[in-house]
């Protein structure tokens, strides 16, 4: 439910994005989700621990943010940052989640790289929608939300959403998406 009782007072305040680099200097929070963080999450377990055994645990992806409160009116936004990679044939991902408050929609526009936003609902629907640069998603209300990456650069995204939404990770933990990116004879396929 949301809750429209409480919306502090703030002062304007603007703030720099590197175009090219996603970098926010002034982000003040800096989410880092290793290798180890997605066990439970692809479909090759084995494929993952060799990955954090060989490049001990490397960064899976990042979230730099400013906050703002989080409460109804106010307006949460965030670079987010996946690096390439594959773990058996499945592209890398974004764990993924629904809101919280699940009547809240999220904007995400791509400022470099490329791969997918794979979309899915409780009520079984499934969608993939490119993401490269220039190109801006709309994640409705109701909607769970994964980027994969399918380039060979991170892909990074400004992503803008209601302060209050929160996440909620553990259903997609439990059921995954219906669907999964995966490169098969040189070919991303959406399988
Ligand atoms: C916020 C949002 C993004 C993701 C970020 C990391 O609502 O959708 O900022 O949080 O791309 O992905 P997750 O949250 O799936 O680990
Ligand atoms: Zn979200």
């Amino acid at each position: 439910m949301m809750t429209k009782n409480i919306t502090t007072f703030i002062n304007p305040f603007s703030l720099g994005i590197d175009l090219e680099t996603g970098n926010m200097p002034q982000a003040t929070n800096h989410l880092v989700r290793r290798a180890s963080d997605m066990k439970g999450y692809y479909m090759n377990e084995d494929a993952l621990q060799e990955l954090i055994n060989r490049d001990a645990n490397p960064i899976h992806y990042e979230v730099f943010e400013f906050p703002v409160p989080e409460e109804y009116g106010h307006l949460m936004y965030c670079i987010s940052k996946l690096h390439p990679g594959k773990i058996g044939e499945e592209y890398f991902f974004t764990k993924g989640h629904y809101h919280k408050v699940e009547q809240t929609a999220e904007i995400y526009l791509c400022l470099k790289g490329e791969g997918y936003m794979l979309m899915k609902t409780n009520e079984g629907k499934c969608e993939a929608v490119r993401m490269e640069r220039g190109q801006m998603v709309y994640v409705p209300p109701y909607w769970a939300h994964r980027s994969v990456n399918t380039g060979v650069i991170p892909l990074i995204s400004f992503c803008v959403y209601p302060a209050e939404a929160g996440h909620n990770y553990g259903d997609i933990l439990e059921q995954g998406f219906p669907r999964r990116i995966v490169e098969i004879e040189n070919t991303v396929r959406i399988i």
